[in-house]
């Protein structure tokens, strides 16, 4: 269905798109996961909403006083999305505990991979963080805590800090979601870079994620693409691993895939990394690697079309011609005889798709253990009450308690400007980062020594 010049008009609507859609980038969570792993109620269904319907009405309005229906989120907020970049931290205990440095790199990549596959088939859009708001995760049988805040609120800037409980790492970074609503798709570029430093190594890694892509907002079956290059940067020598996140071009062939390699200085190459974000990476040696791929050539294994796709398929384009359909071909990675395993993906647990296709990590973050009411900061997302209702299966007390609390976050933000007060962070705070030289948000300390008295009520 062509649209051209409702197009026109649904670009405007960027700006409020921008505020309300959706955010996927990144994820992270606090005490050993012992729960229930589900949800309690399962999601309403979508198919009597349509976002076109919703648009349709907005025309000529306001559109910052616009709100999508609660019934297009998932009921996390972007916060917790943000922690479910732990979901496989034990690759960072894999890098410790690793002597060589080439080993050590491929599981970071892995690391930076995994990081991002909690988002396949995740096309709710995670609740705003009002300004201020938190988001603590202890997993001791992971080995790690993490603290996040909404650190601004315009831009939107989410900061997290992750730490190990052995003082062997430490993953930080903040985020700034930019998204581009594109008429058929809407764009996240998860502004923001990602640090980790594995202490014992005296070693920073840094990148930034890769682009997201949501298609068919308006119409259609949603599905979601990754794409971009990702560079992982050795700051002690200036070693690097440059990840290829592939766009699915016109014949899906490409769809979810993620090719590259390491280099050392001198730009040589070291290793291929290669899989799929939704499913596995491996490493391999780089000639092993090409007579491999010349060898499939020879016998035929590409076929033509696949050369075609890879020629015509332009860089980093969320909107080609003809790609919204969900892409049909879906071959699992082929393994290179001679790569090594460094990450699969966890299967989704059975229920997944009646919850927002939340994997087993993601049941569990809104988890409130008996007695945690009162050590949590009054500010954490599990006191949320409209992500609370959501969950529930409650989407009228949802949606009228996410007015309410975005009401009380305009009407403090007045009194504020009124008594020329400024908000000030309680956890972060703006500087310079260490390795990249670049602005960024860092965590000042003290949020697990648990006083709380100076926190603010926005709930
Ligand atoms: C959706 O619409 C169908 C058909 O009109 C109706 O039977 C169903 O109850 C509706 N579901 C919800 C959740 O409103
Ligand atoms: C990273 O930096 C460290 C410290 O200088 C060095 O020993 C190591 O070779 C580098 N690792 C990679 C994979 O480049
Ligand atoms: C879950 O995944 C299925 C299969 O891809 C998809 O049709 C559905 O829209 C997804 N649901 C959500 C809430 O993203």
């Amino acid at each position: 269905v062509r649209r051209s010049s409702s197009r026109v008009i649904l670009g405007h609507l960027v700006a409020f798109l921008t505020s309300a859609l959706l955010v996927r980038s990144v994820s992270l969570g606090g005490r050993p996961c012992l729960g229930k792993k589900t949800l309690p109620a399962q999601m309403i269904s979508r198919n009597n909403f349509s976002v076109w319907s919703i648009l349709k009405k907005c025309i000529g309005m306001e559109l910052t006083k616009i709100a999508m229906p609660v019934v297009f989120n998932e009921p996390l907020s972007f916060l917790q999305r943000l922690s479910e970049y732990m979901e496989h931290t034990h690759l960072i205990h894999e890098a410790c505990c690793l002597s060589d440095s080439i080993e050590r790199m491929q599981v970071v990549a892995a690391f930076a991979v995994s990081a991002v596959a909690s988002q396949w088939e995740r096309t709710g859009k995670p609740f705003n963080p009002l300004l201020g708001e938190t988001y603590e995760l202890i997993r001791e049988d992971e080995g790690y805590r993490l603290i996040s805040e909404q650190v601004s609120h315009h831009p939107p800037v989410s900061a997290f800090h992750a730490e190990s409980l052995k003082h062997d790492f430490v993953f930080h970074g903040s985020i700034c979601p930019k998204l581009k609503f594109w008429g058929k798709s809407i764009e996240a570029e998860p502004k923001g870079t990602m640090t980790l430093e594995l202490l014992k190594h005296k070693e920073a890694y840094t990148w930034t994620n890769p682009l997201c892509c949501v298609h068919n907002v308006i119409i259609g079956t949603l599905w979601i693409e990754q794409y971009g290059t990702v560079e992982i940067l050795n700051h002690s020598t200036g070693d690097k691993c440059i990840l290829n996140f592939k766009p699915c071009g016109m014949f899906g062939k490409e769809l979810h895939k993620v090719e590259g390699h390491i280099q050392d200085k001198r730009k040589k190459k070291l290793r291929v990394i290669y899989g799929k974000w939704t499913e596995c990476m491996y490493s391999v040696d780089p000639k092993v690697y090409e007579t491999h791929k010349k060898s499939e050539k020879k016998t035929g294994g590409e076929s033509k079309k696949t050369k075609q796709v890879m020629d015509t398929s332009p860089e980093n384009s969320c909107e080609e011609e003809g790609s919204d359909d969900v892409p049909e071909i879906q071959e699992t990675v082929t393994m290179v005889p001679g790569s090594a395993l460094l990450w699969r993906i966890s299967p989704r647990p059975p229920h997944s798709a009646q919850m927002y296709n939340f994997t087993n990590f993601a049941m569990t973050l809104n988890e409130l253990e008996p007695g945690a009411e009162r050590l949590l900061a009054p500010t954490d997302c599990r006191f949320r009450p409209d992500i609370r209702a959501m969950e529930s299966g409650d989407i009228d007390t949802a949606s009228t308690e996410k007015e309410r609390l975005e009401e009380k976050q305009r009407a403090a933000r007045k009194e504020r400007s009124r008594g020329d007060e400024e908000w000030s962070t309680q956890w972060f705070q703006f500087g310079t980062n260490p390795h990249t030289e670049a602005e960024d948000w860092l965590y000042t300390g003290g949020y697990f020594d648990r006083s709380y008295s100076d926190c603010l009520n926005i709930y």
